[in-house]
């Protein structure tokens, strides 16, 4: 599947946002970044599956909720442990008032 999907309305992402959305049964993470751009990660943490959206954001860095792993929103990065492995990221953008993504 090649083809960016509709996930959300501009709107509801608001600068400094972040939301988990459903992709072709995949949990994705998107977020916008202060200067507006957007970016999409898993949305399921690569230790033992915490779900991301419902930590903390801090800039461009989201925190898991179940053992504190850190992330960059953008690139996926581990920036702190216990977790080893990069979170998948996926292309995202704003089109004609709504953020898509492609998980491919
Ligand atoms: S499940 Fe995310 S840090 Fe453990």
């Amino acid at each position: 599947m090649n083809d960016f999907a509709d996930v959300l309305e501009e709107a509801e992402l608001q600068a400094g946002g972040m939301r988990a959305v459903d992709v072709d049964g995949v949990r994705v993470l998107v977020s916008r970044s202060e200067d507006g751009g957007v970016c999409a990660i898993a949305n399921r943490c690569t230790h033992v599956g915490g779900p991301l959206d419902e930590g903390e954001r801090d800039g461009n860095v989201v925190t898991c909720p179940w053992h504190g792993s850190r992330f960059d929103l953008c690139s996926g990065e581990v920036l702190h442990g216990p977790a080893r492995e990069p979170q998948r990221r996926f292309e995202a953008r704003l089109r004609e008032g709504r953020v898509e993504v492609r998980v491919s």
